[in-house]
C-alpha cells in the first residue's frame, strides 16, 4: 500500500507572507502544493492567477497540484504547463469535451485530473476513468476555503474506488474541502489517496506539527 499524501491548499496561506508559508510546506511532511485557480464565473470567487503561481513555483520544492475552477480550461492548458504545474485538474462540469481535454493535458507532460462537484455522480466517469490520473472529489462546494465537510463524500469515495477497481484503472483519489483530523482517517479508510487541507493547516498555531500529525494519522 503506497503512502497517503497531504496537500496543503495555498488558498488559506497568508499572501502577505507567501514565501514564508511556501518554505513552511517545503520543510514539512506535506507532499504536494494544492493551488486553487478561480475565475469568478465557474465559482463565485476569484483567487489568484498566473503571476502568483509563477512566484509560488519559484520557491516550491514539491509537486504542484493545480485545481482549475474555471470555465473552458482548454484555453490555459499550455500556460499552466509552462508555469510548472505537475498535475492539472479540470472540473467535469466545465468541460464539453472532457476526453480531448485530458489528452491535451497529458500531451503537455502533466498528469490529468478531473474534479467533481458535490452534486455530480461518480458514474459520469465510467467512460473516462482509464484516462484519468487523479479524481478530485469536492467535499465542499468549490469557491471558498473554510467550509464544512459534506458527509456524502464517504459514499462517493467508495463508489469511485469500486469503479477504479472494476475498470482496472490506476487513478488516485483526492479529497478537497473541510478536511481535518476528525475525518482524515475515515476518508483514507474509504479509499482516498490524497487529502487537501487548507484552513486546518494554515490556521493552526503549529503548522508543521499539524501536517506531521495528519500525515501520521492517515498512514497509521
Ligand atoms: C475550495 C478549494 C479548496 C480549499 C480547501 O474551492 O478547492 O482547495 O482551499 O480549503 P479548506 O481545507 O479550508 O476547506
Ligand atoms: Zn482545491
Amino acid at each position: 500500500m503506497s503512502s497517503k499524501l497531504i496537500a496543503p491548499s495555498i488558498l488559506a496561506a497568508d499572501f502577505g507572507n507567501l514565501q514564508r508559508d511556501i518554505e513552511m510546506v517545503n520543510n514539512s511532511e506535506a507532499d504536494w502544493f494544492h493551488i486553487d485557480i478561480m475565475d469568478g464565473v465557474f465559482v463565485p470567487n476569484i483567487s489568484y492567477g498566473m503571476p502568483v503561481l509563477d512566484s509560488i513555483t519559484t520557491h516550491a520544492k514539491k509537486t504542484i497540484d493545480v485545481h482549475l475552477m474555471i470555465i473552458d480550461p482548454d484555453r490555459y492548458i499550455k500556460t499552466f504547463a509552462d508555469l510548472g504545474s505537475n498535475i492539472l485538474t479540470v472540473h467535469y462540469e466545465a468541460c464539453t469535451h472532457l476526453h480531448r481535454t485530458l489528452q491535451a493535458i497529458k500531451a503537455e507532460g502533466m498528469k490529468a485530473g478531473v474534479a467533481l462537484n458535490p452534486h455530480t455522480n461518480i458514474n459520469v466517469l465510467e467512460d473516462t476513468i482509464n484516462d484519468i490520473d487523479v479524481v478530485l472529489i469536492m467535499s465542499v462546494n468549490p469557491g471558498f476555503g473554510g467550509q464544512s465537510f459534506i458527509e456524502n463524500t464517504y459514499n462517493k469515495i467508495k463508489q469511485l474506488k469500486e469503479l477504479i477497481i472494476r475498470k482496472g484503472a490506476h487513478t488516485q483519489i483526492e479529497i478537497d474541502g473541510g478536511v481535518t483530523n476528525k475525518n482524515a482517517k475515515a476518508l483514507v479508510d474509504c479509499g482516498a489517496d490524497i487529502l487537501v487541507a487548507g484552513s486546518y493547516v494554515f490556521k493552526s498555531s503549529e503548522q508543521l506539527k499539524t501536517i506531521s500529525d495528519l500525515k501520521n494519522l492517515v498512514n497509521s
